[in-house]
């Protein structure tokens, strides 16, 4: 199986930057298709289509949520990064002025 996106030799790369690499295509994949699956229900004028289309955007949005969860699992930098940002309240310009002190 190979991938469009890779921008080094697949041979130079470790497995576990191949593997973070699927994942990370797959959430672009994923919520490209949320976007479109949306765009396509605001616009039909049929409303049993408009049901479906949003009933996949969501099923998408799932997908999404679970290769993200991988992602976490599995780099402990998406981990620092999401434990930091997620779920909080406030202004999230302000959060990172206050975890960076920049
Ligand atoms: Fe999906």
């Amino acid at each position: 199986m190979s991938s469009e996106a890779l921008h080094v030799a697949r041979e130079k790369l470790s497995r576990k930057t191949l593997e973070m690499h699927y994942a990370i295509t797959s959430l672009m994949e994923e919520f490209e298709a949320v976007d479109w699956y949306r765009q396509r229900a605001e616009d039909t004028e049929d409303p049993e289509l408009k049901k479906i289309l949003l009933h996949n955007a969501r099923e998408e949005l799932e997908h999404a949520a679970m290769v993200l969860e991988w992602m976490r699992r599995n780099d402990a930098e998406v981990h620092e990064q999401l434990s930091e940002y997620l779920f909080k309240d406030g202004s999230i310009a302000g959060h990172e002025e206050e975890a960076t002190g920049k």
